[in-house]
């Protein structure tokens, strides 16, 4: 210790876009405390919340030029680096947390992380963001009827631009940061997210109605940049990865806490919830999206991951 406290800490990055009393920010605590344990103070983690480095899409490029060291994201934008990954963005293909987090922790989710390499990013555990709500200030949406014609916010996604579009929907994909700003000025009607980001954002400030349609489960992974985890020796990669499984794990419990106490929260702040949803026209809507997507990526991941809870 009396040499390696001698050296300067080499300092990691960490991004991520929500605030830093949400979900993502207990990840990237879990992260720092881990990884500066692990490394008895050869790293220390540097978070920096709410979009500073940017929005996921500008954080994932960060990551291949290495401006970034390590990115807490939802897999909205993933798609467009690793197109393996739009499989988990298919509207209800995942009908609990159990399931899902089943499918993330087995060969599917390792098979994923693994082919982050071939895209000059390393995918270094499966966290989670949750299963996402639709919110608007114009209406009670409880069917696919009620939300024709609203202009809803979107990741910067195509399956769940194809899905919303598919659901009568007009889809506007737009990075997060924007999103309290276009919400306050009328430049979207609405936007969808899980109950974790819709507290973490304080959305019932711009927004009045909360369906609880749960129609995407939204995994979150916590990515490094291969300039940095590629240097690493294979002891100094160890303790990276039981941070971020830490990180995914401690996230991960914050996202049970909220689904049980969020909705009530919610409330409190004034929003009318929505939860009388009948699930089936929105599957229904939504087919065409399974259509296209087989039709460009094939059936091999979507069938491995239907036969794989
Ligand atoms: O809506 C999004 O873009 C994502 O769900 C968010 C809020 C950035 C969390 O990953």
């Amino acid at each position: 210790m009396g040499a390696l406290s001698a050296q300067a800490a080499q300092t990691v990055n960490l991004g991520h876009t929500l605030s830093d009393s949400s979900h993502y920010s207990v990840g990237a605590d879990a992260f720092k405390e881990t990884l500066e344990r692990l490394s008895d103070g050869e790293f220390e983690v540097v978070e920096h919340p709410s979009g500073a480095l940017g929005g996921e899409r500008a954080m994932i490029e960060g990551l291949q030029i290495g401006t970034v060291d390590v990115v807490i994201t939802s897999t909205g934008p993933l798609g467009n680096f690793v197109p393996g990954t739009y499989v988990l963005d298919l509207p209800f293909l995942f009908k609990d947390y159990d399931q899902a987090r089943c499918v993330l922790d087995g060969e599917v989710g390792q098979d994923l992380l693994d082919e982050m390499s071939e895209h000059n990013l390393v995918g270094l555990a499966w966290s989670e963001n949750g299963f996402r709500h639709m919110t608007n200030s114009k209406r009670a949406v409880t069917s696919p009827a009620d939300a024709e014609g609203l202009k809803v916010r979107t990741m910067e996604n195509k399956v769940h631009m194809e899905a919303f579009e598919q659901m009568g929907v007009h889809p506007t994909p737009m990075a997060f940061p924007e999103v309290f700003t276009a919400l306050q000025q009328g430049t979207v009607d609405g936007q969808e997210n899980p109950i974790t980001v819709i507290v973490a954002t304080k959305f019932w400030e711009v927004q009045d109605h909360l369906s609880l349609t749960g129609h995407v489960y939204s995994p979150a992974v916590v990515l490094g940049s291969p300039i940095l985890i590629d240097g690493l020796s294979e002891e100094e990669r160890g303790w990276f990865e039981q941070a971020a499984q830490a990180s995914a794990e401690a996230t991960r419990e914050e996202v049970s806490r909220l689904e049980r106490d969020g909705v009530e929260l919610l409330r409190e702040k004034g929003m009318t919830v929505n939860t009388d949803i009948d699930k089936g026209p929105f599957q229904e809507a939504v087919k065409p999206a399974y259509q296209i997507y087989t039709d460009q990526y094939g059936s091999e991941m979507l069938d491995r991951v239907r036969g794989s809870d």
